[in-house]
């Protein structure tokens, strides 16, 4: 499974490098919003910093647009991927920039006929918003499970990047469902090898190397 961090802020990203598991990012118009200076700049930065795929959102509604500001976005650097959400419109340009060579990823993601409508047209990745479908106790994780499942029928190339994370477990089961990549929050991230038993077995060395002689 890929690791992406789901954040625009470059310290966070910078921190999560170190760790040495991020294979990429991804942004949307808010988390860009919480960032200061030029968000082209901002996401040129991010492209320096991980050697990987970077997702930038269109915020048109119109296909013209949307390709318009992919092209834009594309140009940034040559790991950016566009952020497309799925709408009649949304298709319309995931066809066009797919055919130009531009990388998307459908946004907004919610039912697996989105899923396969999204990879008929082209797109490179899909993200389904696990957390935003619980919320409304509508489990997301069963969504990723049926777009695992149709890709796999009709061997669609389109990775599936499960969004949306709010907990570990997320990405646990996104794991048992083969889901290609997690993009995660910062918060979550950090809490991925945490452990109370791990804490305690540390400190319990740390006590008892204490009474060995060393010398
Ligand atoms: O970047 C898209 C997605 O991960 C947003 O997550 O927490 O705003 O539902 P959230």
């Amino acid at each position: 499974m890929k690791f992406f961090i789901d954040t625009a802020n470059l310290e966070e990203i910078q921190e999560a490098e170190s760790w040495g598991i991020l294979d990429g990012v991804t942004t949307n118009p808010t988390l860009l919003s919480r960032e200061e200076g030029n968000y082209k700049e901002n996401l040129k930065k991010i492209c320096e910093v991980v050697d990987g795929p970077v997702s930038g959102e269109v915020v048109s509604l119109e296909a013209d647009g949307m390709v318009e500001e992919a092209r834009e976005i594309a140009a940034i650097h040559d790991n950016m991927v566009v952020k497309i959400p799925i709408t009649l419109e949304g298709l319309k340009a995931i066809k066009r920039l797919t055919a130009e060579g531009i990388k998307t990823n459908t946004t907004l993601v919610f039912s697996p006929l989105q899923a396969l409508i999204a990879a008929k047209a082209g797109t490179t990745f899909v993200s389904p918003f696990v957390g935003r479908m619980d919320d409304i106790q509508s489990p997301g994780m069963d969504v990723v499970e049926k777009i695992v499942k149709i890709y796999d029928n009709y061997d669609f190339e389109t990775e599936i990047i499960v969004a949306s994370i709010r907990n570990p477990i997320h990405i646990v089961d996104a794991g048992i469902v083969g889901a290609d990549i997690c993009t995660i929050p910062y918060k979550v991230i950090k809490k991925l090898v945490s452990h109370p038993k791990t804490d305690e077995g540390i400190e319990r060395f740390l006590q008892d190397w204490e009474k060995v002689e060393k010398q």
